[in-house]
């Protein structure tokens, strides 16, 4: 066996982070959860996605985005050539479902950062989506309208992010015409896959 301080490889570390996420009670959040949920999709993907945190659906199933917005999310992102699961890889700015679905509060979200920071330490994706306003403030910090800030790109950590709109909110606007905020997110998926491509 040789001997060294090498970090472990990814799946080993990916191993510890859901070990070690399981087991977390740092926040009040620990207390409502049916499981914690980590991630799904691929380690090695060059795109992460950052949601706000479990709902029912994924309390469940232990695997974020696998409800009706889920869905919505992997259609939107099948019309620009990304399969979420292969092409992506997706996660939560909270790992615990939040009552009600209400919003984390901003000592939930400070209690869960570790968690996300090792995320992308691991995962070292080119470019993050931050899917609604609740994950651009998790994640940079920044509070806001999503409809002024979506489909503008951010420099985090030395990477691309762009915040979009949340998948729930297209699901209740559900239009395609022109400037609808469903039309806004597909360009703005576009604009993601051409960033993706330029390596
Ligand atoms: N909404 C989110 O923000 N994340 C999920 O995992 C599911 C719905
Ligand atoms: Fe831990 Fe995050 Fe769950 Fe809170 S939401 S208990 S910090 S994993």
């Amino acid at each position: 066996m040789p001997q060294s301080d090498a970090p472990p490889p990814l799946p080993a570390a990916l191993a510890n982070l859901a070990q070690a996420c399981a087991a977390c009670r740092r926040c009040p959040l620990a207390a409502g959860r049916q499981q914690v949920v980590v991630s799904r999709g691929n380690p090695a993907a060059d795109l992460m996605v950052i949601g706000e945190g479990p709902g029912a659906q994924e309390d469940e199933q232990g695997r974020p985005f696998v409800g009706r917005a889920g869905q919505l999310l992997d259609q939107m992102l099948a019309s620009v050539g990304i399969d979420s699961n292969r092409d992506a890889y997706i996660c939560n700015v909270v790992k615990c479902r939040p009552p009600d679905n209400r919003k984390p509060t901003p000592a939930e979200m400070a209690a869960c950062r570790p968690w996300l920071e090792t995320q992308l330490e691991l995962i070292q994706p080119a470019v993050v989506l931050l899917a609604g306003a609740t994950a651009l403030e998790g994640a940079l910090g920044e509070r806001g309208a999503i409809t002024k800030l979506r489909g503008q790109w951010r420099s985090w950590q030395g990477r691309w992010a762009m915040p979009i709109f949340h998948p729930s909110y297209l699901l209740r606007n559900p239009s395609r015409a022109e400037g609808s905020p469903k039309w806004l997110t597909w360009q703005d998926l576009k604009a993601m896959k051409q960033r993706l491509d330029e390596g």
